[in-house]
Protein backbone atom coordinates (compact mmCIF):
# COMPACT_ATOMS: atom_id res chain seq x y z
CA UNK A 1 0.00 0.00 0.00
CA UNK A 2 1.49 3.44 -0.57
CA UNK A 3 2.04 5.85 2.06
CA UNK A 4 -0.83 8.45 3.12
CA UNK A 5 -0.62 11.60 3.41
CA UNK A 6 0.23 11.87 7.09
CA UNK A 7 2.33 9.04 6.76
CA UNK A 8 4.68 11.11 4.42
CA UNK A 9 4.10 14.54 6.22
CA UNK A 10 5.57 12.88 9.16
CA UNK A 11 8.42 11.51 7.95
CA UNK A 12 9.16 14.84 6.48
CA UNK A 13 8.86 16.30 10.04
CA UNK A 14 11.01 13.53 11.92
CA UNK A 15 13.59 15.18 9.34
CA UNK A 16 12.90 18.60 9.11
CA UNK A 17 10.70 20.10 12.39
CA UNK A 18 11.44 23.38 13.92
CA UNK A 19 13.53 23.32 16.66
CA UNK A 20 11.52 25.33 18.83
CA UNK A 21 11.67 26.00 22.90
CA UNK A 22 7.87 24.75 23.65
CA UNK A 23 8.53 21.79 21.48
CA UNK A 24 8.79 18.39 22.50
CA UNK A 25 11.32 16.56 19.76
CA UNK A 26 9.51 14.82 17.03
CA UNK A 27 8.03 10.89 18.22
CA UNK A 28 9.13 11.75 21.82
CA UNK A 29 6.78 12.40 25.16
CA UNK A 30 4.78 14.91 25.30
CA UNK A 31 5.45 18.60 25.78
CA UNK A 32 4.55 20.14 29.30
CA UNK A 33 0.94 21.28 28.69
CA UNK A 34 1.63 24.74 30.13
CA UNK A 35 4.47 25.77 27.74
CA UNK A 36 2.24 24.68 24.83
CA UNK A 37 -0.70 26.45 26.11
CA UNK A 38 0.99 29.84 26.81
CA UNK A 39 3.17 29.50 23.32
CA UNK A 40 -0.08 29.05 21.42
CA UNK A 41 -1.77 31.85 22.86
CA UNK A 42 1.40 34.11 22.14
CA UNK A 43 1.69 32.08 18.74
CA UNK A 44 -2.45 33.10 18.16
CA UNK A 45 -1.43 36.76 16.80
CA UNK A 46 2.31 36.91 16.59
CA UNK A 47 4.88 35.06 14.30
CA UNK A 48 7.52 32.48 15.45
CA UNK A 49 10.19 34.82 15.54
CA UNK A 50 8.80 37.29 17.47
CA UNK A 51 7.39 34.86 20.04
CA UNK A 52 10.52 32.86 20.53
CA UNK A 53 12.41 35.29 23.00
CA UNK A 54 9.07 36.74 24.67
CA UNK A 55 8.58 32.71 25.54
CA UNK A 56 11.83 32.12 26.99
CA UNK A 57 11.59 35.15 29.21
CA UNK A 58 8.18 34.31 29.95
CA UNK A 59 8.75 30.67 31.56
CA UNK A 60 12.10 31.78 32.88
CA UNK A 61 10.26 34.32 35.08
CA UNK A 62 6.76 31.98 35.85
CA UNK A 63 7.98 28.49 34.92
CA UNK A 64 4.69 26.40 36.05
CA UNK A 65 0.94 27.17 35.53
CA UNK A 66 0.74 27.87 39.51
CA UNK A 67 4.14 30.32 39.36
CA UNK A 68 1.49 31.98 36.99
CA UNK A 69 -1.81 31.62 38.57
CA UNK A 70 -0.03 33.42 41.87
CA UNK A 71 1.10 36.91 39.32
CA UNK A 72 -0.52 39.65 39.93
CA UNK A 73 -2.71 41.36 36.85
CA UNK A 74 -0.29 44.17 37.19
CA UNK A 75 2.81 42.38 36.36
CA UNK A 76 1.27 40.15 33.53
CA UNK A 77 0.02 42.98 31.51
CA UNK A 78 2.98 44.44 32.02
CA UNK A 79 4.49 41.43 30.73
CA UNK A 80 2.47 41.00 27.44
CA UNK A 81 3.69 44.46 26.15
CA UNK A 82 4.44 44.94 22.44
CA UNK A 83 2.92 41.76 21.50
CA UNK A 84 -0.61 42.89 20.94
CA UNK A 85 -4.19 41.66 21.51
CA UNK A 86 -3.89 42.04 24.99
CA UNK A 87 -7.31 40.74 26.01
CA UNK A 88 -4.96 37.05 25.25
CA UNK A 89 -2.71 38.25 28.33
CA UNK A 90 -6.05 38.87 30.37
CA UNK A 91 -7.72 35.82 29.30
CA UNK A 92 -3.98 34.01 30.34
CA UNK A 93 -4.34 35.17 33.80
CA UNK A 94 -7.97 33.96 34.17
CA UNK A 95 -7.49 30.66 32.76
CA UNK A 96 -3.94 30.02 34.64
CA UNK A 97 -6.72 30.88 38.02
CA UNK A 98 -9.07 28.55 36.68
CA UNK A 99 -6.89 25.45 36.13
CA UNK A 100 -5.84 25.91 39.53
CA UNK A 101 -8.86 26.37 41.57
CA UNK A 102 -11.19 24.24 38.82
CA UNK A 103 -8.94 21.51 37.69
CA UNK A 104 -6.31 20.80 40.59
CA UNK A 105 -3.70 22.42 38.42
CA UNK A 106 -3.46 20.57 35.63
CA UNK A 107 -5.12 21.66 32.19
CA UNK A 108 -7.94 19.03 31.63
CA UNK A 109 -6.83 16.91 28.39
CA UNK A 110 -10.65 16.57 26.59
CA UNK A 111 -10.74 19.10 23.81
CA UNK A 112 -14.70 20.16 24.66
CA UNK A 113 -13.18 21.13 28.60
CA UNK A 114 -9.93 22.94 27.22
CA UNK A 115 -12.51 24.77 25.07
CA UNK A 116 -14.62 25.72 27.93
CA UNK A 117 -11.67 27.52 29.57
CA UNK A 118 -10.96 31.77 29.63
CA UNK A 119 -9.48 32.73 26.02
CA UNK A 120 -9.53 28.97 24.30
CA UNK A 121 -11.45 29.01 21.23
CA UNK A 122 -11.54 26.10 18.61
CA UNK A 123 -7.83 26.02 17.60
CA UNK A 124 -6.16 26.40 20.84
CA UNK A 125 -8.47 23.61 22.24
CA UNK A 126 -7.31 21.35 19.52
CA UNK A 127 -3.91 22.41 19.50
CA UNK A 128 -3.29 21.20 23.29
CA UNK A 129 -5.39 18.73 23.38
CA UNK A 130 -3.29 17.68 20.32
CA UNK A 131 0.45 18.62 21.15
CA UNK A 132 0.34 18.31 24.85
CA UNK A 133 -1.52 15.02 25.63
CA UNK A 134 -1.58 13.12 22.22
CA UNK A 135 -5.75 13.69 21.49
CA UNK A 136 -6.96 13.36 17.88
CA UNK A 137 -8.07 16.91 17.51
CA UNK A 138 -8.31 18.88 14.48
CA UNK A 139 -6.43 21.52 14.25
CA UNK A 140 -6.51 24.19 12.12
CA UNK A 141 -4.40 27.33 11.81
CA UNK A 142 -4.03 29.51 8.54
CA UNK A 143 -1.06 27.07 7.63
CA UNK A 144 -2.82 24.78 7.95
CA UNK A 145 -5.89 25.86 6.12
CA UNK A 146 -3.40 27.05 2.90
CA UNK A 147 -2.17 23.35 3.08
CA UNK A 148 -5.24 21.16 3.02
CA UNK A 149 -7.03 23.98 0.66
CA UNK A 150 -3.76 23.39 -1.61
CA UNK A 151 -3.90 19.39 -1.54
CA UNK A 152 -7.63 19.42 -2.45
CA UNK A 153 -7.67 22.39 -4.38
CA UNK A 154 -10.63 23.28 -2.75
CA UNK A 155 -11.47 27.41 -2.30
CA UNK A 156 -11.29 27.27 1.89
CA UNK A 157 -15.16 26.51 2.22
CA UNK A 158 -14.12 22.65 3.00
CA UNK A 159 -11.17 22.96 5.11
CA UNK A 160 -12.23 21.41 8.30
CA UNK A 161 -13.99 18.09 7.02
CA UNK A 162 -10.85 17.54 4.49
CA UNK A 163 -8.76 18.14 7.57
CA UNK A 164 -10.56 15.77 9.78
CA UNK A 165 -10.27 13.24 6.66
CA UNK A 166 -5.99 13.55 6.75
CA UNK A 167 -5.64 13.74 10.52
CA UNK A 168 -4.12 10.10 12.08
CA UNK A 169 -5.11 8.33 15.29
CA UNK A 170 -1.46 8.61 16.46
CA UNK A 171 1.18 10.98 16.42
CA UNK A 172 -1.80 13.86 15.98
CA UNK A 173 0.20 16.27 17.82
CA UNK A 174 3.22 15.97 15.87
CA UNK A 175 1.04 16.07 12.53
CA UNK A 176 -0.42 19.37 13.34
CA UNK A 177 2.72 21.00 13.97
CA UNK A 178 3.99 18.89 10.67
CA UNK A 179 1.09 20.93 9.02
CA UNK A 180 1.99 24.37 10.54
CA UNK A 181 5.96 23.75 9.79
CA UNK A 182 5.01 22.96 5.62
CA UNK A 183 3.13 25.83 5.87
CA UNK A 184 5.42 28.02 6.86
CA UNK A 185 8.88 26.61 5.29
CA UNK A 186 7.04 25.19 1.99
CA UNK A 187 3.51 25.47 1.60
CA UNK A 188 4.30 29.49 1.91
CA UNK A 189 1.46 31.90 0.69
CA UNK A 190 3.32 33.42 -2.32
CA UNK A 191 5.50 31.61 -4.56
CA UNK A 192 5.83 27.93 -2.59
CA UNK A 193 8.16 25.87 -2.70
CA UNK A 194 6.98 22.84 -4.50
CA UNK A 195 9.63 21.42 -5.89
CA UNK A 196 11.00 20.26 -2.27
CA UNK A 197 7.56 19.24 -0.83
CA UNK A 198 6.74 15.61 0.55
CA UNK A 199 3.43 16.06 -0.45
CA UNK A 200 3.39 16.98 -3.80
CA UNK A 201 2.73 13.64 -5.74
CA UNK A 202 -0.89 13.95 -3.38
CA UNK A 203 -1.41 18.29 -4.43
CA UNK A 204 -4.25 18.50 -6.83
CA UNK A 205 -2.98 22.62 -6.41
CA UNK A 206 0.43 21.77 -7.65
CA UNK A 207 -1.40 19.42 -10.99
CA UNK A 208 -3.62 22.47 -11.14
CA UNK A 209 -0.21 24.37 -12.10
CA UNK A 210 -1.22 27.68 -9.71
CA UNK A 211 -1.00 26.50 -6.12
CA UNK A 212 -1.04 30.11 -4.94
CA UNK A 213 -4.77 30.08 -5.90
CA UNK A 214 -6.34 28.21 -3.11
CA UNK A 215 -7.45 28.79 -0.70
CA UNK A 216 -9.92 31.37 -2.50
CA UNK A 217 -8.32 35.21 -0.71
CA UNK A 218 -10.60 37.23 1.11
CA UNK A 219 -11.44 40.69 0.25
CA UNK A 220 -9.85 42.80 2.47
CA UNK A 221 -11.74 45.98 3.53
CA UNK A 222 -9.63 49.21 3.69
CA UNK A 223 -8.80 50.04 7.47
CA UNK A 224 -10.81 52.85 8.30
CA UNK A 225 -8.51 56.19 9.43
CA UNK A 226 -9.23 57.28 13.22
CA UNK A 227 -6.99 60.32 15.29
CA UNK A 228 -6.67 60.58 18.50
CA UNK A 229 -4.56 62.93 21.02
CA UNK A 230 -1.84 61.22 23.56
CA UNK A 231 -1.17 64.23 26.72
CA UNK A 232 2.63 63.80 27.61
CA UNK A 233 2.14 65.62 30.95
CA UNK A 234 5.29 65.80 33.08
CA UNK A 235 5.89 66.98 36.70
CA UNK A 236 9.77 67.16 36.91
CA UNK A 237 11.64 64.14 35.30
CA UNK A 238 8.16 61.85 35.47
CA UNK A 239 5.27 61.85 33.33
CA UNK A 240 2.09 60.37 33.96
CA UNK A 241 0.59 57.23 32.74
CA UNK A 242 -2.99 55.94 33.89
CA UNK A 243 -4.45 52.32 33.45
CA UNK A 244 -6.89 51.71 30.62
CA UNK A 245 -10.50 50.32 31.51
CA UNK A 246 -10.06 46.66 32.26
CA UNK A 247 -12.20 45.47 28.91
CA UNK A 248 -11.83 46.91 25.47
CA UNK A 249 -8.72 48.27 23.02
CA UNK A 250 -5.41 47.60 25.03
CA UNK A 251 -7.80 46.81 28.16
CA UNK A 252 -5.82 46.31 31.86
CA UNK A 253 -2.75 48.55 30.25
CA UNK A 254 -0.37 50.99 31.12
CA UNK A 255 -0.84 54.16 28.90
CA UNK A 256 -0.15 57.60 28.33
CA UNK A 257 -3.89 59.69 28.75
CA UNK A 258 -5.39 59.60 25.64
CA UNK A 259 -8.55 61.25 24.35
CA UNK A 260 -11.16 59.01 22.40
CA UNK A 261 -9.87 57.81 18.90
CA UNK A 262 -12.73 59.12 16.07
CA UNK A 263 -12.67 59.17 12.72
CA UNK A 264 -12.95 63.21 13.00
CA UNK A 265 -9.51 64.56 13.64
CA UNK A 266 -10.52 67.98 14.94
CA UNK A 267 -11.70 66.60 18.30
CA UNK A 268 -9.23 66.93 20.68
CA UNK A 269 -10.63 66.18 23.84
CA UNK A 270 -9.59 63.87 26.89
CA UNK A 271 -6.88 65.74 28.49
CA UNK A 272 -6.43 64.17 32.22
CA UNK A 273 -6.38 67.84 33.79
CA UNK A 274 -6.80 71.66 32.89
CA UNK A 275 -3.43 72.74 31.84
CA UNK A 276 -1.57 75.13 29.39
CA UNK A 277 -1.51 71.92 26.54
CA UNK A 278 0.98 72.91 23.23
CA UNK A 279 0.32 70.62 20.26
CA UNK A 280 4.11 69.39 20.12
CA UNK A 281 3.48 69.12 15.57
CA UNK A 282 4.26 65.38 16.91
CA UNK A 283 2.40 62.22 15.65
CA UNK A 284 2.74 58.49 15.87
CA UNK A 285 0.77 56.26 13.67
CA UNK A 286 -0.70 52.56 14.95
CA UNK A 287 -2.17 50.21 12.51
CA UNK A 288 -4.82 47.68 14.76
CA UNK A 289 -6.66 45.62 13.27
CA UNK A 290 -10.00 47.22 12.25
CA UNK A 291 -8.62 50.90 12.23
CA UNK A 292 -5.29 52.84 11.66
CA UNK A 293 -4.58 55.71 14.78
CA UNK A 294 -2.86 58.53 13.95
CA UNK A 295 -2.02 59.42 17.74
CA UNK A 296 -0.64 63.29 17.94
CA UNK A 297 1.09 64.45 20.66
CA UNK A 298 0.01 67.41 23.00
CA UNK A 299 2.32 68.52 26.33
CA UNK A 300 2.01 69.97 29.21
CA UNK A 301 4.15 70.48 32.44
CA UNK A 302 2.18 70.77 36.16
CA UNK A 303 3.58 70.64 39.84
CA UNK A 304 0.16 69.40 41.08
CA UNK A 305 0.16 66.47 43.37
CA UNK A 306 -3.41 65.41 42.60
CA UNK A 307 -3.60 64.04 39.40
CA UNK A 308 -5.31 60.54 39.27
CA UNK A 309 -2.67 58.18 37.27
CA UNK A 310 0.47 57.02 38.31
CA UNK A 311 3.95 59.90 37.86
CA UNK A 312 6.36 57.30 36.37
CA UNK A 313 9.95 58.41 35.72
CA UNK A 314 10.88 59.46 32.01
CA UNK A 315 14.16 57.71 32.18
CA UNK A 316 12.44 54.18 33.09
CA UNK A 317 9.54 54.29 30.50
CA UNK A 318 10.83 50.76 29.56
CA UNK A 319 9.72 49.11 32.80
CA UNK A 320 6.23 50.54 32.90
CA UNK A 321 5.29 47.73 29.80
CA UNK A 322 3.41 50.60 27.53
CA UNK A 323 1.98 48.78 24.38
CA UNK A 324 3.64 49.66 21.58
CA UNK A 325 1.53 52.69 19.99
CA UNK A 326 2.62 54.37 23.55
CA UNK A 327 6.19 53.22 23.46
CA UNK A 328 6.39 54.94 20.39
CA UNK A 329 4.43 57.48 21.54
CA UNK A 330 6.81 58.35 24.58
CA UNK A 331 9.84 57.78 21.94
CA UNK A 332 8.97 60.28 20.10
CA UNK A 333 8.15 62.48 22.90
CA UNK A 334 12.14 61.64 24.37
CA UNK A 335 13.93 62.35 20.99
N1 LIG B 1 2.04 28.25 15.16
C1 LIG B 1 1.14 28.07 16.13
N2 LIG B 1 1.43 27.01 16.88
C2 LIG B 1 2.58 26.49 16.36
C3 LIG B 1 3.37 25.38 16.69
N3 LIG B 1 3.05 24.61 17.72
N4 LIG B 1 4.45 25.15 15.93
C4 LIG B 1 4.72 25.96 14.90
N5 LIG B 1 4.03 27.00 14.54
C5 LIG B 1 2.95 27.28 15.27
Amino acid sequence: MSATVSDKLLAWYDAHARDLPWRAQPGANAADPYRVWLSEVMLQQTTVAAVRPRFEAWVARWPTLAALAAASDADVMAAWAGLGYYARARNLLQCARAVVAEHDSAFPTAEAELRALPGLGDYTAAAIAAIAFGRRAVVIDANVKRVVARLFADDGATVRALADRLTPDARTGDFAQAMMDLGSAICTPRAPKCLLCPLRDDCAGFASGMPEAFPAKAVKKAKPQRHGTAFWLTRGRDVLLVRRPPSGLLGGMRALPSGHWTEDASDRAGAPVDAAWRDTGRSVTHVFTHFRLELRLASAEIDAQDVAGQWWPIDDLDSAGLPTVFAKAAARMKE
